[in-house]
Parts: structure tokens; C-alpha cells; sequence
């Protein structure tokens, strides 16, 4: 187990460079299984996560070099589609390989991503969406198993815009005979960004980024392997500015695509907080106690859930009392209880949680759940009295890459502990 040692009261102060998306490496290095070529994806975070989608992909005879942000993936010796139980339970989106799986070789069996902290994550649209193309799915003893001799297009309305199961009917749809229409599909940056990734390598996608998505199946001879940047990974530029403004510091984050912040951006100037943008950076002067805002998480491009719980930590430094609203998951807010023990004053009803601003808090001996209530207790952390003792940190490794370096070089006192 390892732990982070933190001594708050700094301001963070400085310029700080934002890895690649890991919310768009994951989709793009399972969408490497369709081409079963080379391909070489640029801007990679060093992140557990991706490390888990790297060991899925050499479990189905994938070829892989990883190295300074580019990973190498050849995918033509690719012989297996099926995942091992040990892997999908140590990353739920090991599920993202279903879709390009069964457009490859018409059968994927998957043992079932199991719930996590924050919800019970269920596949139903994604299965939903694979059904309506044609394929036989079942699940037993806890696997999923999907046969199709050949996928069809279809005309697929999701329930709601779930990231992940747009994600897979894109990726099946690439080499389903005809064409296949998404609705009510997700409109994140990182589906774009998929969209692009597999246009780079020959199929037809068009509509990513709008309620609905067209793919015009191909055939496995119209793709070969593609190159491609991934775009940079706008919940930890988030997640760095509100660091900013907990600590009353300035920073600049580099490496970003502000228009994916709009949301956050907003809801921080409401806050009363200084947000400056450039091309590619984006400026945050935090100064004394933020205002109190109310904040309901929504598909983007309403404020995502990802960056809930470190907004969470915000507003209990600020002057007023904030609800805040969780709509994507229904059991996302574990780091309430640990952000009490530093003092916070939270009362959690039903979805929403009640914070009334204290003028401060104080460090405390804290657990992390999950990536990004971690990610929280980490802004409470930088902005208590004294020190912090925050267990758990492998959950923050799975979504931030060394954290504590990026923090230390602004001027935070965070020290790793290693059993
Ligand atoms: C993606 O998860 C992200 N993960 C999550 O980021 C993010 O929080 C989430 O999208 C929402 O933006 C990756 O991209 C790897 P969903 P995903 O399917 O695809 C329900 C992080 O911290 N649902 O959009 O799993 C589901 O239970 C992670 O980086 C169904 O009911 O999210 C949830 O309540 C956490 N049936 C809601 O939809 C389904 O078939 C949104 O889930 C699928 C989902």
C-alpha cells in the first residue's frame, strides 16, 4: 500500500503540463483491435489504467511498445477475444475491447465489470446497442458472451448518453455491413477523439460531439493502421485549476483545449475566481474564500462528474453554503465522510449534498475510495492547516501521473510513502 504525507498551507504557484486524456487512450488503444495493424498513438498518460488496457490487449496477442508518451500497438497477431476475469476486475473499461472484439471476429466473452465505489455501472445499453446490430449475447456464471456471424447496421436510441456504450457501438459498427445510427449518444471530447482515431484508419464515422452518430460499415480490407495524438486530459487540467484556487495560488495549466473545460470554467468564475485562456493554457489566480455555488453534475457538455468531488472540497472553503447535485452516479460521494473528518461541514440528502463554507480546515488521517474522491482529498489536503495522512493513493495512480511531483514543483509539500 502506499500513502501520501501532505503538509498543507501553500500556494501553488507556477506552469504545469497536462498528460493525454486517459478517458481517450483507453477507447483508442481497444479501437487498435479493428485495423490488425501497427499503430503508433502519441501523448499517452503513464497512468495504471492504461497499463491494465496495455496487459488486456498483449492477453488477445496484441504487440506492444510503450515508452515516453507513444505506444506502439500491433494488433495483426491478435488470435483471442476473450478477457480474463483478474483483468476486467482491475479495470471496469476492459469492457471498451467488446465492441471491436465482436466487429473483428464475431465472438467476444468477457467476464462481467463487476460494480466500483461510486455506482453499480451496468452494461445494458452497451449490450442494448450489440443486440440491435445482430449479435446473440448472453450471461452466465458471471461472463458475457457475444456471437454474430456478421453485424448489421441498425438504428440504436440509447436510454441515456452513456459514454462507454457509445464508445462500443462505434467501435462494432466500423465493420458492420451497412450503416448504423447512435441517438442520445454521449457528446464528450473523448468520443471525437475516438471518431477522429478511427477515421485515421478508414472507417466512416461522422456526428461525434453532436445527439447523434452515423457509421457507415466498411470491410476489413478498407483499414489499415493508424497514427494519432490523443487529446490532453481535461479532468486533470480541472482538477490542477481548483488545486489552484483551494490553495488561494496562481497557476497556469498547459496543454489544454479550453473549450473541454467550459463547464468547470464556468461554474469557477461564478465562484468568483479569475480564469484566463489562451490557444492552449488557461490561467487560474485563486484569491481569499471562493463564493458558494450550486453545482448539478450532466452529461457533457453540462459540469462533468468527474470533477464533482474536487469541487466538493472547493466549495467547503467557501463564504456560503453550495448544493451540490450528482445525476451520473448514484453512489459518488464516498469523500464526503473523509472531507467531515478534516472538518468540512457536508450533510448528504438523497443526490445532493448540502456544504456550508467553513474558513478552514485541518489535516487529518483520510482514506481514498476511488480516483477522483482521492483526487478530493488531495485539494483538502493542499489547503488544510497542517498534515494529512492520505491512504490509498493507487486509486489517484489510475487517473493522475505522478501527482505528487507535478505539486511538489509548484510548491506543495506531498511526500510518497511506500509500505
Ligand atoms: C466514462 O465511464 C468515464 N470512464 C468515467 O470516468 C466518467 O465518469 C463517465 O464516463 C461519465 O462521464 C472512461 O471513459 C474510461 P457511462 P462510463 O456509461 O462509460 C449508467 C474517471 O474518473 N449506465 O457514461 O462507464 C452508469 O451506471 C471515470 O475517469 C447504464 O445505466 O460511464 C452511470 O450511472 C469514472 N447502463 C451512467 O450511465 C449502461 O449500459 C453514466 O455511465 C451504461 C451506463
Amino acid at each position: 500500500m502506499q500513502r501520501f504525507m501532505i503538509c498543507g498551507g501553500n500556494r501553488l504557484k507556477g506552469i504545469i503540463r497536462v498528460s493525454g486524456s486517459k478517458n481517450s487512450t483507453l477507447p483508442i488503444l481497444a479501437a487498435t483491435i479493428l485495423n490488425a495493424g501497427k499503430n503508433i498513438i502519441h501523448g499517452t498518460p503513464g497512468l495504471r489504467d492504461v497499463s491494465v488496457m496495455k496487459d488486456v490487449l498483449i492477453s488477445l496477442g496484441a504487440r506492444i511498445i510503450w515508452g515516453n508518451q507513444i505506444i506502439e500497438v500491433d494488433t495483426s497477431q491478435v488470435y483471442s477475444s476473450e478477457i480474463s476475469e483478474y483483468l476486467t476486475r482491475r479495470m471496469r473499461a476492459s469492457n471498451l475491447v467488446l465492441g471491436a472484439l465482436l466487429g473483428r471476429f464475431g465472438r467476444v466473452k468477457i467476464s462481467y465489470p463487476g460494480g466500483c465505489q461510486i455506482g453499480s455501472r451496468p452494461m445494458n445499453l452497451h449490450l442494448k446497442g450489440l443486440r440491435a446490430m445482430g449479435a446473440d449475447i448472453y450471461e452466465k456464471f458471471g461472463y458475457i458472451t457475444a456471437e454474430a456471424k456478421k453485424l448489421v447496421g441498425a438504428d440504436i436510441h440509447l436510454d441515456l448518453p452513456s459514454v462507454g456504450a457509445t464508445e462500443n457501438i462505434m467501435m462494432a459498427a466500423v465493420l458492420a455491413e451497412g450503416v448504423t445510427s447512435i441517438r442520445n449518444a454521449a457528446k464528450e471530447p473523448e468520443i471525437v477523439d475516438l471518431q477522429n482515431f478511427l477515421n485515421k484508419m478508414g472507417a466512416g464515422v461522422k456526428g461525434a460531439g453532436t445527439d447523434t452518430i452515423k457509421i457507415e460499415g466498411v470491410t476489413p480490407g478498407d483499414l489499415g493502421p493508424a497514427v494519432h495524438t490523443v487529446i490532453p486530459d481535461r479532468i486533470e487540467a480541472g482538477t490542477h485549476l481548483v488545486a489552484a484556487a483551494i490553495t488561494g495560488g496562481e497557476v497556469t495549466v498547459k496543454n489544454v483545449i479550453p473549450e473541454h473545460l467550459e463547464p468547470l470554467l464556468a461554474k469557477l468564475r461564478e465562484a468568483n475566481v479569475d480564469v484566463f485562456t489562451g490557444d492552449d493554457w488557461i490561467r487560474l489566480t485563486g484569491a481569499g474564500r471562493v463564493r458558494a455555488v450550486d453545482i448539478k453534475t450532466m452529461p457533457y457538455p453540462g459540469f462533468p462528474s468527474d470533477m464533482q468531488p474536487q469541487m466538493m472540497a472547493l466549495l467547503s472553503l467557501a463564504e456560503g453554503t453550495s448544493v451540490v447535485t450528482e445525476t451520473i452516479f448514484e453512489n459518488r460521494f464516498k469523500h464526503v465522510g473523509e472531507l467531515r473528518r478534516m472538518g468540512a461541514d457536508i450533510k448528504v440528502e438523497g443526490q445532493s449534498a448540502i456544504i456550508t463554507g467553513v474558513p478552514k480546515i485541518s489535516g487529518a488521517y483520510v482514506e481514498a475510495s476511488d480516483l477522483r474522491a482521492g483526487a478530493a482529498l488531495v485539494m483538502a489536503a493542499l489547503a488544510a492547516e497542517d498534515g494529512t495522512v492520505l491512504e490509498n493513493i493507487e486509486h489517484i495512480d489510475r487517473g493522475y501521473e505522478q501527482l505528487e511531483t507535478k505539486y511538489n514543483a509548484l510548491g506543495a509539500r506531498i511526500i510518497r510513502v511506500h509500505d
